[in-house]
């Protein structure tokens, strides 16, 4: 890749050639997710040289294939875990103690269990508590280890009211508590290290404001810590993840430049490192998901293009009413080389998924290519929490999915069958 193409802010889903994917669905079958790991190094670098003074943590949640934990940790990347099952990946993925970080968020007994057993093997790594409640459960279990404590600032930002956690209730304490807990733990013999919070999922340029003050907070509060805690002080403050990402054709990318300053400003002077834990950012744009046009039928109001991937797939258009780009590989292959004129007619078209449930809808009335059954539909921005969200309701094995690296083209994970999807409940009566 060129260096022009690495510093590229955003790749379209018109960017991708359609030629290379339609052979991948005849390779794999449909629906099938595809993964650009060039493209995920490409938005790490970006984002780390706008961001060259700070400890970059991937968030996990957003995609823990192991080749994607591989490449972003490959690149310098510590990795945000929000599981037990996330640290392990992790550490599987070649992670050392010291660049994991589980943040525990209402962490069951087990995951508790699990991380602190590692933490033997791994006395490096960080957990951050989210409530007291937690910081009880851990030293119960008779950990003592490096503790970041999650607060809740009281201010929320991000793409849909479902991802703004600054404040909701459930996540962190309140800011205004936080010394008296960090004093305590501190007094407890957890080795303090950060304060960490997390304002939401898909913050734009417009929201930079909600972004300011958040931070401003952070730095305030970072500052009232280190002076009130004996000790070594704080090691980083974490502002979280959140940058978001163009959904929309029209959309701009985030200035990251802009952004990054931002943050400096508003951090202020502060005796710590600036920690963020990116999803979204490094994964978004390097994934598509194809699939395939089975039905074409004219509704009242509507035509409906019914496609073999649903909300089980691809669940964020039914959960966020998100929008993902959809582009028409199939027209526009047969488009290629002719005039536009020559092209398919474009109608008002509802994509629909296999699923019985209203909600399964990709989009509503959208303007594309007359569908033809056979088409490969390619759905764009699919790379983060899109695999990771897929589910299997209504009894639908999950897709297979494919990277791309170098020229080659990997099989990441192989299409589930109906075998998977009933394994678990077959092994119960067997027991
Ligand atoms: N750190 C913490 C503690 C988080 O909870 C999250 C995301 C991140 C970092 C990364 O946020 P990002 O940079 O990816 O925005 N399923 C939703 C997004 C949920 C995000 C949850 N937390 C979606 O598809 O939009």
């Amino acid at each position: 890749m060129t260096d022009a193409a690495d510093s590229l802010p955003v790749r379209r889903l018109s960017d991708w050639d359609a030629a290379e994917l339609q052979t991948l669905i005849d390779d794999y079958g449909s629906p099938l997710y595809v993964l650009d790991l060039e493209r995920v190094r490409q938005n790490y670098r970006r984002l780390a040289a706008a961001f060259s003074n700070a400890e970059i943590l991937y968030a996990v949640k957003a995609n823990a294939l192991g080749a994607v934990l591989e490449t972003l940790h490959g690149e310098g990347a510590g990795l945000e875990c929000a599981s037990a099952g996330e640290v392990q990946r992790a550490l599987e993925a070649g992670a050392s103690g010291s660049e994991v970080h589980y943040t525990a968020v209402n962490p069951p007994a087990q995951d508790l269990d699990w991380v602190v057993g590692a933490w033997a093997d791994h006395p490096e790594l960080t957990v951050t508590a989210g409530s007291e409640d937690t910081i009880d459960r851990l030293e119960a279990r008779g950990y003592d280890g490096r503790l970041c404590l999650r607060v809740n600032p009281g201010i929320g930002a991000g793409h849909h009211e479902k991802v703004q956690t600054g404040a909701a209730a459930k996540f962190g304490v309140p800011a205004e508590r936080a010394v008296d807990v960090l004093r305590d733990a501190a007094d407890r013999g957890f080795d303090v290290v950060g304060i960490h919070a997390h304002v939401g999922s898909g913050v734009s340029s417009d929201q930079l404001d909600a972004h300011r003050e958040f931070v401003a907070r952070m730095g305030e509060l970072a500052r009232e810590v280190s002076e009130a805690i004996d000790g070594d002080g704080l090691e980083f403050v974490d502002v979280g993840g959140g940058f978001g990402v163009p959904y929309r054709e029209d959309e701009e990318p985030l200035d990251l430049e802009s952004v990054a300053e931002a943050t400096r400003e508003a951090l202020g002077e502060v005796d710590a490192w600036l920690t963020i834990e990116p999803g979204r950012y490094f994964v978004a744009d390097a994934g598509v998901l194809l699939t395939e046009v089975n039905t074409v039928k004219e509704a009242r109001d509507t035509v409906v293009a019914g496609v073999d991937a649903g909300m089980t797939t691809l669940i964020r258009p039914a959960m966020y009413d998100a929008y993902h780009p959809i582009r028409n590989l199939t027209a526009d292959a047969e488009g290629a080389g002719s005039s536009a004129a020559e092209g398919r007619e474009t109608v008002p078209q509802t994509v629909a998924g296999p699923i019985c449930e209203s909600g399964d809808v990709f989009c509503a009335d959208r303007e594309l290519p007359a569908s033809e059954r056979g088409d490969i539909l390619a759905i764009g921005n699919a790379g983060a929490y899109g695999y990771e969200m897929a589910n299997q309701y209504n009894s639908r094995p999950r897709p297979a999915s494919v990277v791309l690296e170098g020229g080659e083209v990997r099989l990441s994970r192989r299409r589930e069958t109906v075998d998977d999807v009933t394994r678990a409940e077959r092994e119960a009566r067997t027991e």
